[in-house]
C-alpha cells in the first residue's frame, strides 16, 4: 500500500484517521494541508511524517505564484517554519527538513526550473531511502526471530508510518514469510487507536494471526508466557539508546525486562538523533485533553475533567535488548554502538545473544 506519494505535481496522501472503515486520499499542492494533515495525524509515524514534510517544501517550492529563485526561498523558508512545529518528537521530520533546506542552500545558483527539479529529486530520494530501509530492517530483525514466535506490539509501525513496508512491522511481515510468526498481540494503543485501528487492520490484510488487546493486557499475557518478545517502533533515539516511543512503550518494556521478555525497537538511522544525548532531552509532544476525554466524537469522561496527554514516553537504554537499523543490529552499550554506526561501523548480530526464551509452539 502506498500511503505517500507524488504525483503530476500533487501531493497524495491516505488520510489515516478514516482507517479503518474508509480509505480515502487526499491530493494537494498546498503545504499547509501537508502540515495540518501531519498535526491531525491523518499521516503519522515517524519516518512517513519526514517524507510528508520534503514533500511539503517540495509544494511551497513549486507554489503558482512563484516567479523567482528569491520568492522560492521566501516561500520554501515559510513552509520549512510552519512544518517545524507540526510535531516535536519524530526527529524524522527535523532531519528531513533540515536536508531540504540543506539542498536549496548547495544550488543556491540554479534557476527556478532547475531548483524545483533538485527539491524534487532530493524528497524522492528521502522517500527511496526510506524504502530500502524498511526492507533492511524486516531482514536484520527477522533474523533475531529464529523460531516461531507469538510477538508482541504497539501502536503502528507498518506502511502507513513510512514510505516503505515498515519498521517494527517490516521486521513482522518478513518473519511471518519466514514461517516464524505464531501470533502477533496488537495494544490497542490508547488514545487515539493506532494499534486497533491501523495495526490490526494492515495486519489482517497481510494474512497474518493479530489479536487485538488493550494496552492494559500485556501484562497478563507475559505472566502466563504467551508473549516471546516485543518489537516496537520509534520517533526519537537518542545518542545513547534512550527511545521515545508512543505512550505506553515504556510500561511494556518494564514489563518485558519483568518477565524475562526480549524487548527489540526497531528504526531506521533517521530516527537517532545523536545531537539528543538522552531521553531526558527529548521534546515529548503534549496534545489536547480532548484525544483522552473522546473517543471520535463521542465524550466519555466529565466534562472539566483534568487530563495529562502526552503522546509518547522515553524508553531508558537498559530495557532494550537491541535496536535493529538498517545497516545493522545495535547492541548495548548503546552509547558506543550509536557512536560506531555513526562513524560507518554498525556492528551485527551475534549469534549467541539471539533469544534463548523463545518456545516452539
Ligand atoms: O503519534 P504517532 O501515531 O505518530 O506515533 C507513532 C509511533 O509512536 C510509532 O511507533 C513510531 O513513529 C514509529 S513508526 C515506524
Amino acid at each position: 500500500m502506498i500511503s505517500l506519494e507524488w504525483r503530476d505535481g500533487v501531493f497524495r496522501f491516505l488520510d489515516q484517521t478514516k482507517l479503518p472503515h474508509q480509505e480515502v486520499y487526499v491530493e494537494t499542492d498546498d503545504y499547509r494541508i501537508v502540515g495540518e494533515a501531519i498535526r491531525k495525524l491523518e499521516i503519522r509515524g515517524a519516518p512517513a511524517i519526514g517524507v510528508a514534510a520534503a514533500f511539503g517544501l517540495v509544494l511551497a517550492a513549486h507554489a503558482k505564484h512563484i516567479e523567482s529563485v528569491r520568492a522560492l526561498n521566501e516561500e520554501f523558508y515559510a513552509a520549512m517554519n510552519f512544518l517545524s512545529q507540526t510535531r516535536p518528537t519524530a526527529v524524522n521530520l527535523f532531519l528531513a527538513l533540515e536536508r531540504m533546506r540543506r539542498t536549496l542552500d548547495q544550488n543556491a545558483r540554479a534557476d527556478l526550473s532547475n531548483l524545483r527539479r533538485i527539491l524534487l529529486a532530493e524528497a524522492k530520494a528521502i522517500q527511496q531511502e526510506d524504502i530500502d530501509a524498511c526492507m533492511r530492517i524486516g531482514e536484520f530483525g527477522s533474523s533475531l526471530i529464529t523460531l516461531p514466535s507469538s510477538i508482541l506490539t504497539h501502536c503502528n509501525t507498518g506502511a502507513l508510518a513510512t514510505a516503505g513496508t515498515g519498521t517494527a512491522q517490516s521486521v513482522i511481515t518478513t518473519a511471518a514469510k519466514q514461517g516464524n510468526v505464531v501470533r502477533v498481540f496488537a495494544d490497542e494503543t490508547r488514545p487515539l487507536f493506532q494499534g486497533a485501528r491501523l495495526t490490526a487492520w494492515e495486519l489482517m490484510k497481510a494474512g497474518i494471526d493479530v489479536t487485538l488487546i488493550t494496552d492494559g493486557t500485556a501484562g497478563l499475557l507475559m505472566q502466563k508466557r504467551e508473549v516471546d518478545l516485543v518489537i516496537v517502533g520509534a520517533d526519537r533515539i537518542a545518542a545513547n539508546g534512550d527511545t521515545a516511543n508512543k505512550i505506553g512503550t515504556y510500561v511494556l518494556a518494564v514489563l518485558a525486562r519483568q518477565h524475562g521478555v526480549p524487548f527489540y525497537v526497531a528504526a531506521p538511522t533517521t530516527t537517532i538523533d545523536v545531537n539528543t544525548r538522552s531521553g531526558k532531552n527529548i521534546p515529548i509532544e503534549e496534545r489536547s485533553p480532548r484525544d483522552v476525554t473522546h473517543i471520535g466524537d463521542m465524550r466519555i469522561a466529565a466534562p472539566g475533567v483534568s487530563v495529562f496527554a502526552p503522546a509518547f514516553d522515553v524508553t531508558p537504554n537498559d530495557f532494550i535488548t537491541a535496536i535493529v537499523t538498517e545497516v545493522g543490529v545495535l547492541r548495548p552499550p548503546f552509547l558506543e554502538a550509536i557512536a560506531a554506526l555513526k562513524k560507518g561501523e554498525p556492528n551485527s548480530p551475534p549469534k549467541d545473544q539471539i533469544p534463548s526464551r523463545q518456545r516452539v509452539l
